[in-house]
Parts: structure tokens; sequence; C-alpha cells
């Protein structure tokens, strides 16, 4: 693996562009199963999946005064590390990821448009991020899954909020997304979520025993902070 290959965060002077694409493996050979699942969501008949909401709005608690213990929990797992929000709509989460340090923010939303292809591989937008310096907040038109399916192993911290089946119907599809994102989640990083299926899919195999790289966090036990979410929420953390 060269200099370039090789994902390094901390690398001064280079533009998002460039931070973009050591995140990505474009040799990486995705599975054909994966094709098959990516194929079968786009050709839905369901345009309601694609509405605007505001699961995420739950996380905008961490803001709070009362949240201070929490927010630096969530500094120390993100700060300097890729932030990548799967479906993330309207990009809610923008402001989380700029004031707990990311070098990122990359919102992966398959929002639809009748004559504009989704195209893991290209950046349709990208602007600095928050007023910080070398930050910077990126949109990628393209299915939540090929998107992840490109990364390079260990690379981000991810969240995904209301990604249920109403958005995605078929079960396969979010075991493989949680089979890749925890395979894409740096080493310490985070995976959270309010309502979505993947998460509740890396619950359920831990809660059947099987041996995950990732363990749960109570947030309320690590910090004293209890996030109010209705809706139910998980936090995980890769431990290698
Ligand atoms: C229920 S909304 C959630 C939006 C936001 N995360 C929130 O907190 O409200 C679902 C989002 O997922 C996007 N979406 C639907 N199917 C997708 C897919 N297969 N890949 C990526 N995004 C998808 C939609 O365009 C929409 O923005």
């Amino acid at each position: 693996m060269t200099e370039k290959e090789r994902f390094d965060p901390h690398i001064e002077g280079v533009s998002a562009e460039e931070r973009f694409n050591l995140l990505l493996d474009r040799d990486r050979v995705i599975p054909a199963e994966y094709t098959n699942l990516i194929a079968k969501q786009d050709t839905r008949d369901n345009k309601e999946r694609f509405q605007r909401t505001e699961y995420s709005e739950t996380w905008l608690d961490l803001h709070g005064k009362r949240a201070e213990t929490a927010r630096d929990f969530f500094k120390q797992k993100l700060t300097g590390h890729p932030f990548i929000d799967l479906g993330g709509g309207i990009g809610l989460m923008r402001g989380i990821a700029s004031e707990f340090g990311a070098t990122e923010y990359i919102n992966v939303d398959r929002q639809y448009h009748e004559n504009l292809p989704p195209n893991p591989f290209e950046i349709r937008h990208s602007a600095p991020l928050g007023n910080k310096q070398n930050a910077c907040e990126i949109d990628v038109h393209a299915d939540m899954l090929d998107f992840v399916s490109r990364l390079k192993d260990g690379v981000a911290s991810f969240t995904l909020n209301g990604i249920d089946y109403s958005i995605v119907d078929d079960p396969e599809y979010h075991k493989a997304l949680a089979r890749e994102i925890i395979r894409a989640t740096r080493k310490d990083g985070l995976i959270f979520s309010i309502r979505s299926m993947a998460l509740s899919e890396i619950l359920e195999q831990l809660s059947m025993g099987e041996k995950l790289p990732v363990k749960q966090v109570n947030l309320q036990q690590e910090t004293g902070f209890k996030l109010v979410s209705p809706l139910g929420h998980y936090i995980f953390e890769k431990v290698e």
C-alpha cells in the first residue's frame, strides 16, 4: 500500500476531494448479493421513503447545557476523524459533526432524482464545515449500502437515523448494511442511531452471543446523561 492509498485524516492542505477519495477503495469487489439488494430497493415504487424527516433531532440535545459529559464522550471518539451520516436527508447532524470535531461530515442520501443516477464515488456538493479550517461537509448521492461497501476498512464513525422498514423493506439489506458498517468503522469509533434496523440487527446478533468487534454503549451509565428518545436509540463502539 502506498502512502497515498493509506487513509490518514491528519493530512494538512489536502482538498476535500482528495480526502474523500482516500476513504474509498475503488477496486473493492461488491458481492453480487449486495448488487441485487441495492437494485431491489432502486426499483421499488415508493417515493415516500425519500421524504424529509427530522429523526436526527434527538441528537441535537447533545448541544445542551446538561449534556456536557456526553459531549465529552462523543468528542473523544469523533474528533479528528470522518463522520458519515447514512440517509442523512437535510443534514441535521452537520452541527453535531462540527461541534465534535469531525474532519469530514459526509451525508450519503439516495434522494429521488428522475434524471440523476446515484454515484458513490462522486462528491455532489462540498463546503467548509462550520467555521473550521481543514474540516468539510460533503454530500454524496448514492445508495447507503453501495457507498459503505466501497469504503476501506476502519475509516470512520457512522450515524443512521430513521432508516427503518418503511425506508428499506428488506431485512437482508439491513443485515448487509450492519456488516459493512462494522467493517468500515474505525477502532474506538462510534455507530449510533435513532430507529434504524441495521443497528437493531447488531444488537440482536450481540444478544445471541455472536462475536462482533463492537460493544453497546449505555450513554447514561457512561456519562450520566439521559438522552430522551421515544423512538429508541443505540450506540455501539468498535473495540478492535
Ligand atoms: C426517514 S428519512 C431520515 C432522514 C434523516 N436521517 C432524519 O434523521 O430524519 C430517510 C432518508 O433516507 C434516504 N434514503 C432512502 N433510501 C435510501 C438508500 N437506499 N440509500 C441512501 N439513502 C436513502 C431518503 O432520501 C431520506 O432522506
